[in-house]
C-alpha cells in the first residue's frame, strides 16, 4: 500500500531538489546532456520484446470490476509515488518540477528560441477563451481555433491527422490504458488489428498491466499527457512536465519512449508544438471524430453509432479512393470498447486498410528505441492486418455530420466546450479508479481532408 507524503517529507524532498538542481547546473555546462538524449537517462528495467503479464484475474477476466480492482505493481515497476506527479493533477504536482532530473532536462532547452505565445485561458464553464485572437490570421496555429496542423515557426514537427494511403482507417484509441481493457485488447489481438494507443500517464502508472498488454500486443504507443487537460492553457514548464512524466511512465513501464503524441481535446498551438519537439514528439491528430466519449452522457448512443455508420458509409462509397482518414475513438470504458468491437467488422468491410498511424505512415521506427520496429505500409508482416473489402454493404445513412469540404472546418469559440476532469482521484497513492468526466471536448467534427 502506498501511503500519502506528508507535507514535510514533500519539502525535504523539494529542498533536496533544489540543492541538487543548483549542484546540476554547475555541472551541466561541462557535462554532455543534451535535450536529445533524455529518454537514455530512464532506468527502465522493462524488455519491451519480452513483456510478460502477471497471472491474476486482473489480466485476465472480462468482468470490469474483476479487472479494475488493485493490484501490487509488477516487480519490474516499482511505482513509488514520491517520484511522480500526483494521479490526475498537473504534472508539476509533487514538487516534481523542482527535482534534479526534471531540471536537468528543462535547463538542457533553450528557451530564448521558444515561442512567445501567450498562454491561453479557459472560461469558468471550462472552454477554451478565444476573445481576442485573430481566428482568420491564426499566427500560431492553435487547432482549437481553426484546426490548423501546419506549423507557422520553422523547426517545429508538423502535425500528422490522416492516413495517406487510400482506403485506410487509422486506427486510434485515446485515455487508455483502461483498467477493464480485456475484451476489447482480446479482440484485437484476436482479429490481429493494431492502433495506436494514446496513454495517458497518470493511467499507465496507475494501470502497469494494461500499458504493458499494449506493448506486448505489438500497437503503436504513444504520449497522451500525464492530466489530460488543455495543453495551451498550461504555461511551459507545465506543458513540459505533462509530456516528459508521461513520456517517463510509458518508459518505464512498456520499455519504449515513443516518438508521438495526441493533445487532448486537440488542444495544441505553436507554443505547445515547439515544447513537444524538444523531446522529439509529434502531434498526431484526427480527421474524422466519432465523439465517442459522449455516448450515454451528453449524447445518445444512437447519434454515436450513427456517425459511426457514416463513417463506414464513407468507406465504401468512395470518398477514401484517394486518400485515407484518421478516426478518433476512445478506450475509455466499457461503453466506448463494445461501441469499437460492434462497429470494427463493418469497418474493415468497408476499408482496405484498418492499422495503426505508424503503419500507414510508414513510420519503422516509432519510438526511441531502435530495438522495436514496425513493418512499413503494404509489408507482408502488416497485410493479414487487414483484410480485403467484402462485400457486405455497409448501411449508408442520409447525412453526416462533418462534411467532407476540402480545408479545414471552422471551429468558432462558441462552439467549443469543455467538461474539467472533475472528479480527480485523491491523491493517497493508492490505485483509484480516478472515474473522471473523461471528456466532453469541441462539439466541432474537425474535418480536413
Ligand atoms: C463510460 O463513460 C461515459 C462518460 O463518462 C458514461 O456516460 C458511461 O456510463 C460510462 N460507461 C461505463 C460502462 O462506465
Ligand atoms: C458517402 O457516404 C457519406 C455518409 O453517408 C455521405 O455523406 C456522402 O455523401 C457519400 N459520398 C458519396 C460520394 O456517395
Ligand atoms: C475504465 O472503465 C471502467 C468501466 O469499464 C470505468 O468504470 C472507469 O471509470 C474507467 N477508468 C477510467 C480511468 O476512465
Ligand atoms: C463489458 O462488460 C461486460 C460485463 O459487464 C463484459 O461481459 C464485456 O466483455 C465488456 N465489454 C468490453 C468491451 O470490455
Ligand atoms: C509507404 O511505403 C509504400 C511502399 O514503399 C509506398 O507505396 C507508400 O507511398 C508509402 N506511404 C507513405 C505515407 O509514405
Ligand atoms: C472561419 O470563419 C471566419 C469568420 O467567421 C471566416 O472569415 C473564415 O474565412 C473562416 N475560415 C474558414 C477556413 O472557413
Ligand atoms: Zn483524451
Amino acid at each position: 500500500m502506498y501511503i500519502k507524503i506528508s507535507t514535510v517529507a514533500v519539502t525535504v524532498l523539494q529542498i533536496a531538489g533544489f540543492v541538487q538542481a543548483a549542484t546540476d547546473k554547475t555541472t551541466t555546462t561541462s557535462s554532455s546532456f543534451v535535450i536529445g538524449d533524455y529518454w537514455k537517462s530512464f532506468n527502465s528495467k522493462v524488455d519491451p520484446n519480452n513483456i510478460v503479464l502477471g497471472d491474476i484475474p486482473q489480466t485476465t477476466s472480462n468482468d470490469p470490476a474483476t479487472q479494475c480492482k488493485y493490484y501490487t505493481p509488477p516487480t519490474n515497476f516499482n511505482y513509488n509515488t514520491k517520484e511522480w506527479p500526483n494521479l490526475w493533477e498537473t504534472a508539476t504536482s509533487n514538487g516534481m518540477s523542482e527535482t534534479a532530473e526534471f531540471k536537468k532536462v528543462y535547463n538542457a532547452i533553450d528557451w530564448t528560441k521558444a515561442p512567445k505565445i501567450a498562454v491561453r485561458k479557459s472560461g469558468a464553464d471550462g472552454a477554451l477563451v478565444m476573445t481576442g485572437y485573430d481566428q482568420n490570421n491564426d499566427p500560431d496555429c492553435w487547432w482549437s481555433a481553426s484546426t490548423c496542423t501546419k506549423p507557422k515557426l520553422e523547426g517545429v514537427n508538423e502535425d500528422i491527422y490522416t492516413c495517406p494511403e487510400p482506403e485506410t482507417w487509422g486506427l486510434t484509441y485515446d485515455d487508455g490504458p483502461n483498467c477493464s481493457h480485456n475484451a476489447f485488447y482480446d479482440y484485437l489481438e484476436d482479429q490481429k488489428l493494431k492502433a495506436s494507443m494514446f496513454y495517458i500517464g497518470s493511467n499507465v502508472v496507475n494501470w502497469p498491466y494494461g500499458a504493458q498488454r499494449g506493448q506486448k500486443n505489438g500497437h503503436h504507443i504513444a504520449d497522451h499527457t500525464w492530466s489530460h487537460q488543455l495543453m495551451t492553457t498550461l504555461t511551459n514548464t507545465e506543458v513540459l512536465a505533462e509530456l516528459y512524466y508521461t513520456q517517463k511512465a510509458i518508459k518505464m513501464v512498456t520499455g519504449v519512449t515513443p516518438k508521438h503524441w495526441r493533445p487532448a481535446f486537440g488542444d495544441v498551438d505553436d507554443r505547445v508544438r515547439w515544447i513537444a519537439t524538444q523531446l522529439d514528439l509529434t502531434t498526431i491528430l484526427w480527421n474524422l471524430d466519432t465523439d465517442d466519449w459522449a455516448a450515454e452522457t451528453s449524447a445518445a448512443k444512437a447519434t454515436v453509432k450513427k456517425t459511426y455508420d457514416d463513417f463506414v458509409a464513407m468507406g465504401a462509397n468512395g470518398t477514401f479512393k484517394n486518400s485515407g482518414q484518421i478516426t478518433l475513438t476512445h478506450e475509455i470504458n466499457n461503453t466506448t470498447m463494445s461501441l469499437a468491437i460492434e462497429f470494427l467488422p463493418k469497418i474493415r468491410a468497408a476499408y482496405k486498410n484498418v492499422i495503426d498511424v505508424a503503419t500507414c505512415m510508414n513510420i519503422t521506427h516509432p519510438y526511441q528505441e531502435d530495438t522495436v520496429t514496425f513493418a512499413p505500409f503494404g509489408a507482408a508482416d502488416n497485410a493479414k492486418t487487414s483484410v480485403a473489402a467484402s462485400s457486405v454493404a455497409p448501411s449508408v445513412s442520409a447525412s453526416v455530420k462533418a462534411s467532407t469540404s476540402a480545408g479545414a472546418s471552422n471551429a468558432s469559440s462558441s462552439s467549443v466546450s469543455q467538461v474539467a476532469n472533475s472528479d480527480v482521484a485523491e491523491s493517497a497513492g493508492v490505485q483509484l479508479n480516478p472515474n473522471y468526466a473523461v471528456l466532453a471536448v469541441f462539439a466541432i467534427a474537425a474535418y480536413a481532408l
